[in-house]
């Protein structure tokens, strides 16, 4: 489930740059947010995919962008010129519309100044009629307060935290102010749109010089557990592979390893690798990649190729 999908890589996992095995640790965390499904130990694959692309993208579109790592990522270790991040949640939306805006050392600021307990972040996220900037403000403290940075309905406080430490127990002032004034490096690099993700594929679908990198909601214990995950998690998904295939330039796609969406992809003629990744409680699981030509990860000892499909002849029941 992408809620448990953060933090570390499979820890066997080579990255072609370097000789080591990769550390999460070692990726620089760009983002101001800890956020579900947050894909920061996809980072040196993203890395490998859209190096050895040529020509060289000038534009990537991250429909779906969440937390927004790998948009980062790409912007500052120049992988691209500009970015275009989509995200239609309200509340994440008022953080890189703030950015975009030139308000990242408002909020930086606004992050180091705050004494933070209880009472003063209910005090301050129960403020309505707030600017755009005072919303951003109220949606990092929930991220950072709230079980698992889940925004969605239903969310609540964290209750033992790390440590026990509680409420505050994700909340580094001077660790997510620096980042945020870090993005004020790259903020004029960033088209941000708060829209429907498809929308905006479908926009640059016919531009060779565009690449993808698409992260939908999609959780393999149904639409339950994405609910809790993301206020906004239905999609259309047969609508997004059948736009994938419209694409002139490249994509690079991330799902659930669920059999539906292996299906939809040898459908639309899509290549899949499966990439083994740990979650927050160290499990090993295996994500799918799904692109138009994959043969670039098979240079990575643990990706294989999910297996061939059985279908159950009519005859045979
Ligand atoms: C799996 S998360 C992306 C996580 C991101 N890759 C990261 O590293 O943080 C999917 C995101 O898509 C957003 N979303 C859902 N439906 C959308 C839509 N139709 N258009 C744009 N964004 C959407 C959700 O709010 C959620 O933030």
């Amino acid at each position: 489930m992408k809620a448990s999908r953060q933090l570390s890589l499979f820890p066997k996992l080579c990255d072609t740059e370097s000789p080591k095995p990769v550390n999460v640790a070692s990726v620089p965390q760009r983002s101001p947010f800890r956020y579900p499904g947050g894909k920061t130990w996809f980072v040196p694959t993203f890395r490998n995919w859209i190096k050895n692309l040529y020509p060289k993208p000038q534009i990537m579109v991250e429909p779906f962008a969440g937390g927004g790592i790998i948009s980062l990522t790409a912007l500052f270790e120049e992988l691209v010129s500009h970015v275009v991040m989509v995200e239609i949640d309200e509340d994440m939306a008022a953080v890189w519309q703030s950015v975009v805006d030139g308000h990242a050392g408002w909020l930086a600021k606004r992050i180091l100044d705050f004494e933070l307990t209880k009472e003063a972040v209910i005090q301050e996220i129960s403020k309505t009629d707030v600017s755009i900037k005072e919303k951003a403000f109220q949606t990092i403290l929930k991220n950072r307060t709230f079980h698992g940075g889940i925004l969605a309905d239903g969310s609540g406080f964290l209750k033992h935290g790390e440590n026990g430490k509680g409420i505050s127990s994700r909340w580094y002032p001077t660790t997510i102010a620096k980042r945020f004034d870090n993005l004020k490096l790259v903020a004029d690099r960033i088209m941000f749109r708060r829209e429907d993700g498809l929308k905006v594929i479908r926009e640059y679908s016919q531009r060779n010089d565009v690449v993808f990198f698409i992260d939908p909601p999609y959780t393999a214990g149904g639409k339950k557990a994405g609910k809790r995950l993301y206020r906004h998690y239905i999609l259309d998904h047969e609508c997004l592979f059948t736009l994938c295939k419209s694409v002139k330039g490249d994509f690079l796609m991330t799902y659930d390893n669920a059999d539906e969406v292996k299906t939809m992809a040898r459908e639309h003629g899509f290549q899949m690798r499966l990439i083994p990744m740990k979650n927050t409680h160290h499990a090993t699981m295996e994500e799918l990649v799904i692109g138009k030509d994959l043969s670039w990860m098979d240079r990575y000892p643990e990706v294989h190729e999910p297996l061939a499909e059985y279908k159950v002849d009519s005859k045979e029941k």
